[in-house]
């Protein structure tokens, strides 16, 4: 009974696409994860089919099962292995099975298949033959590169160094390699799997696609600067910005010991609500905004659904809701924002319809090096996916308040590639004032509020960026190497 529960509530996160997947099972602290996950998986391949099975013979009407629980349950009867739980479900199901097996032989005749694998969907077919690498990022509030590497040799894995191209991203066997634009992120061959890892379960790497690590790779909070995690939940990137920040966050604790929330409770504030000049945001330096999106770009999560319009543009509407109230925050110095959405709707023209009304940010190119950008006009921006950068594919934008001396022109050098900057109100000051001033020789401030999340780089103008560097520098020199606890 619990297996089925437990799949069928991650079963409906991953197709609201609140989480990879893989990521829900494993936080799920289930006893058996591999047997929860390949149920989980499975049935996910097959949901379209099982969703007309059960519409087709009213199950849940009939049963008032919920749809992920009937999907779940139907999986096993039909195409998995058979019932494992006995009672009431079973009874249920035993009763419809005749039916049931009548829906899904008449699946197979419409399609003209005769095997249960050709009636998985092209998308899952899809995934199955992508192959990404495996990443696994260092959990650098824990260990070191280093000493991850060491440990790995001696466990018999060959170390290719670093790489230096997209292709040499694709390993075979036991060899690695580390990551030629995220240095904590080790690379591994498609079938590597650290699930049941020593160096995983003690929290010394965590298990995250090298696209989702951009965004907090590209905010790069200062250690002690104030940084909010907009929409956190699960937290990957949280801990990403907590081990970028050196773990300085413990301000958060504080804030959320002082509000009398739990980190869980946190991560389901809803940030829409969250008042910007309220004393616990208004110091908010960075900001990762990672809001709910499609999906489309998790090769694991493809389906059609993602090209439904309504949706679509509903998803828009919010994240455009999101990344303008993020824009309002008083002291707010950067931003990113990101999707693992491959769709123009989602991405590029969300921020250029916000950055219409926020003269006073402007993009700044991130990785000017990385191979794929933005659609145009905002080759600022950078795009990942499986053919072009061997990830998932995602999107990642940089906004920056101007600062005085910012130039006024915008349609300018600072693009990458051939397009310009959107900002229809070049040569405008900043549109409103703001209660803090973004300065290249400030300092960083002490307070956190809510998820600290992502860091990152490269693409600043070259005297603020050295500025930072030197300061990462003398911050590196000056703290000893901390062993936190659990990032959040
Ligand atoms: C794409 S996921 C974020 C993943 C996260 N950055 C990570 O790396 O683990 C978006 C999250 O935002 C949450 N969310 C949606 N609307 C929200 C809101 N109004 N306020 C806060 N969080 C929200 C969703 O529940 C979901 O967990």
């Amino acid at each position: 009974m619990a297996l089925y529960v437990k799949a069928a509530e991650i079963l409906e996160k991953a197709e609201k696409k609140q989480g990879a997947l893989k990521t829900l099972v494993y936080d799920s602290k289930f006893g058996n994860v591999k047997q929860l996950f390949a149920l989980v998986f499975e049935t996910h391949k097959f949901s379209a089919v099982l969703e007309e099975i059960i519409a087709s013979t009213k199950l849940v009407k009939l049963t008032k099962l919920r749809l992920p629980l009937a999907k779940v349950l139907v999986y096993d009867l039909l195409i998995g292995h058979g019932l494992k739980c006995g009672g009431a479900w079973k009874a249920v199901l035993l009763k419809n099975r005749a039916r049931l097996q009548a829906a899904l032989a008449r699946i197979k005749v419409r399609q003209g298949v005769s095997d249960n694998q050709d009636l998985i969907s092209d998308s899952a077919k899809q995934q199955d033959q992508q192959n990404l690498p495996r990443y696994l990022r260092v959990n650098t509030l824990k260990t070191s590169v280093e000493d991850t590497v060491d440990y790995l040799k001696r466990e018999g894995f060959t170390y290719r160094g670093q790489a230096r191209t997209v292709d040499d991203l694709t390993l075979k066997g036991k060899t690695f390699a580390q990551d030629m634009d995220i240095p904590e992120i080790l690379i591994f061959s498609p079938k590597t799997d650290f699930h049941d890892h020593f160096l995983y379960k003690a929290g010394h790497v965590i298990l995250q696609d090298k696209a989702s690590c951009l965004p907090a790779h590209v905010l790069d909070p200062p250690a002690g600067s104030v940084v909010l995690d907009a929409c956190a939940a699960p937290g990957n990137k949280t801990s990403h910005l907590a081990a970028l920040m050196k773990n300085r966050v413990c301000t958060m604790s504080t804030l959320l010991l002082r509000a009398g929330v739990t980190c869980h409770q946190l991560k389901h504030q809803d940030f829409l609500k969250v008042d910007p000049h309220s004393p616990e945001y208004r110091e908010v330096e960075y900001i990762l905004l990672d809001p709910s999106c499609s999906g489309s770009g998790m090769v694991c999560l493809r389906d059609d659904s993602d090209t439904d319009q309504a949706r679509l543009s509903s998803l828009a509407a919010f994240q455009l809701k999101c990344l303008k109230h993020a824009l309002s925050f008083p002291c707010l110095k950067r931003l990113v924002y990101s999707t693992c959405s491959i769709h123009r709707q989602e991405n590029e023209d969300v921020v250029s319809s916000c950055l219409q009304d926020n003269t006073h940010f402007r993009l700044v190119p991130v990785l000017p090096h990385w191979p794929e950008r933005g659609l145009k006009p905002l080759p600022q921006c950078l795009r990942a996916s499986p053919t072009s950068t061997r990830t998932h594919g995602f999107f990642v934008a940089l906004l920056q308040r101007r600062s005085d001396t910012d130039p006024v022109e915008v349609t300018t050098t600072d693009s990458v590639g051939d397009g310009d900057i959107v900002s229809p109100c070049a040569g405008q000051k900043r549109a409103a004032e703001s209660e803090c001033e973004v300065s290249d020789s400030e300092e960083q401030s002490e307070l956190t509020p809510a998820d600290p999340t992502e860091p990152t780089q490269h693409s600043e103008p070259a005297p603020a960026h050295k500025k930072r560097r030197k300061r990462k520098k003398r911050k590196k020199n000056k703290t000893p190497g901390e062993s936190g606890p659990d990032s959040h």
